[in-house]
């Protein structure tokens, strides 16, 4: 059985469950990749992903994810705060067979992860202009894990922990720098989400700090003034514009692409063509 099976037969008894639309399933891809025999601990890593984003959507107000209604939407934020639950403590539970060294790897990406969400709530609240702060708060909230997958998987695999870790670290920066972006370039329809919804939110994504460098004041000022506000079609656009305009899109793209490139480099001895793909499907992606 491959991940999505083992998880569909341990969440079986919950009717809510069902109503999740499968994503990518990026980590167990790579888990698997590295450790063809880790399915089940695909499926644990792929568990504390869904709980992490039914958990996400209550903090973000998110009525859609990947197409459909989200949890919260359609059962309330009790269901989704509940379910998310019972998916972290079932992955739990699963994650000790692994012994200690992989369950202490996968378990402290979650303490990050969730210190990451916080750091993200914390950082919309009011604008924030510092590359530092995002990066360090993206590498907690979607890094890490993505980080801990690689790494457990080649304990898994007897393999070295640490280049594969290198490898997840990077591919998972780039891939939130691109979440970002693809919030800005991609409509709704694609993204199975609001598009343009950070700002609303009150994120200052890596595009909109490098926007907030370039622009005169008085773009500035107009900029902060759409700061968390409902934008309509001619706000959107006048962003859009704005960023064209600076190249701001292309140099978020080139710096995710970097990352990329020092993930392939870190694991470039064990040539796995398969995580090199996924590498650059991380970048090169519409939704
Ligand atoms: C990622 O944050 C969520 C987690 C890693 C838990 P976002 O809030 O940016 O994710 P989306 O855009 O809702 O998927
Ligand atoms: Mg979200
Ligand atoms: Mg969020
Ligand atoms: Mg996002």
């Amino acid at each position: 059985m491959n991940f999505f099976g083992i998880m569909d037969e341990m969440f079986k008894d919950f009717e809510e469950y069902q109503d999740i639309q499968k994503g990518k399933g990026i980590r167990g891809k790579l888990i698997t990749i590295i450790d063809p025999n880790a399915q089940k601990l695909a499926a644990v890593v792929e568990s504390i992903h869904l709980a992490s984003l039914l958990h996400d959507d209550v903090i973000d107000e998110a009525d859609t994810r990947r197409g459909v209604k989200s949890i919260n939407a359609k059962y309330g934020d009790f269901t989704a705060v509940m379910l998310g639950d019972i998916l972290y403590s079932r992955a739990f539970y699963e994650l000790i067979e692994f012994g200690s060294e992989i369950a202490k790897t996968v378990s402290n990406a979650v303490y990050l992860l969730s210190q990451g969400e916080l750091e993200d709530v914390k950082l919309s609240n009011s604008i924030n202009l510092d590359k530092d702060k995002y990066m360090q708060m993206i590498y907690k909230k979607t890094a890490s894990l993505i980080e801990a997958s690689c790494s457990a998987a080649a304990i898994s695999a007897g393999l070295d922990r640490d280049k594969f870790a290198l490898y997840g670290k990077n591919i998972g920066i780039a891939f939130q720098i691109i979440d970002d972006l693809l919030d800005i370039t991609q409509d709704e329809k694609t993204l199975g989400k609001p598009n343009m919804h950070d700002f609303y939110e009150g994120k200052t994504t890596l595009p909109y700090i490098y926007l907030f460098e370039v622009l005169n004041e008085e773009d500035k000022e107009k900029l902060m003034k759409l700061y968390r506000k409902k934008l309509d079609k001619s706000e959107k656009e006048w962003i859009r514009n704005k960023m064209d305009e600076f190249g701001i899109i292309q140099k978020c793209y080139n710096e995710a692409k970097e990352l990329v490139k020092s993930a392939k480099n870190a694991i470039k001895e064990f040539n796995i063509p398969a995580l090199e793909i996924i590498a650059d499907k991380v970048v090169d992606r519409e939704f």
